[in-house]
């Protein structure tokens, strides 16, 4: 099955941010990315996280997440989003996934591979993050023993999908805290052939452990960053 996949769209009403994130251009950027999947036949489309940025005024956050849920549902693509930091606080994901309409993430098949959805939004404390919240730098994945029992489950390959970087060679302020953890319970499983990631927004490839880390380039700030990969 091909997948399409983009992260880090950043999509709000500003025209650039930080210097480099041309946030209102995003929109389109979604949308030529669907014609995309679509002309190449993907079974179904995967965002890694950061979709929209922060408004100041909550209403305009709804609104760009209701624009971006018509390009996704006008596309006929079967679409799972991951919550990025962004994401995670500006909706809760209850919210998040109600304006968009579905896409919330639940273990799929694709061809020989199993495709397992991550949600490291959570603080090391325990704590989700929360509408208003900001310290993307605190960053845990909760959810250890449940995806080794997943993994134990699955016959054939998995690819694991997470906002947050589990590649040891991501700076450590875009790591999950615990992201040694799931690498070893990743190798452990004999089964995790690739971790897809966004959230450095450079992007960034490496092998660690006989899985690829593939860290996506964020679509805000490239013209060209979004992919199509074959499971
Ligand atoms: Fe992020």
């Amino acid at each position: 099955m091909k997948i399409g996949l983009f992260s880090d769209s950043h999509y709000s009403s500003q025209t650039v941010t930080c210097g480099v994130r041309y946030n209102s251009r995003s929109l389109e950027k979604i949308r030529l990315a669907y014609d995309r999947f679509r002309a190449e036949g993907c079974g179904l489309a995967v965002c890694l996280g950061d979709l929209i940025d922060r408004e100041e005024d909550h209403g305009r956050e709804i609104e760009n997440l209701t624009r971006v849920a018509a390009v996704i549902r006008g596309s006929g693509v079967p679409t799972v989003c991951v919550m990025g930091n962004h994401d995670a606080f500006a909706f809760s994901p209850d919210e998040f996934y109600g304006v968009l309409g579905g896409c919330r993430p639940r273990t799929l098949r694709a061809g020989a591979a199993a495709l397992v959805f991550l949600d490291a939004c959570w603080s090391e404390s325990g704590r989700r993050y929360a509408p208003g919240d900001g310290d993307w730098t605190d960053t845990w994945f909760p959810g250890e023993a449940g995806l080794e029992r997943e993994l134990a489950g699955i016959s054939g390959e998995a690819i694991l999908f997470v906002h947050q970087n589990v590649d040891p060679e991501i700076s450590e302020d875009h790591r999950v805290a615990n992201a040694a953890a799931i690498r070893r319970i990743a190798e452990r499983s004999g089964i995790v052939r690739t971790v897809y990631q966004g959230h450095y927004h450079p992007g960034h490839r490496s092998v660690c452990g006989g899985i690829r880390y593939v860290t996506l380039p964020a679509m805000c700030e490239r013209e060209d960053a979004v992919f199509v990969v074959e499971t």
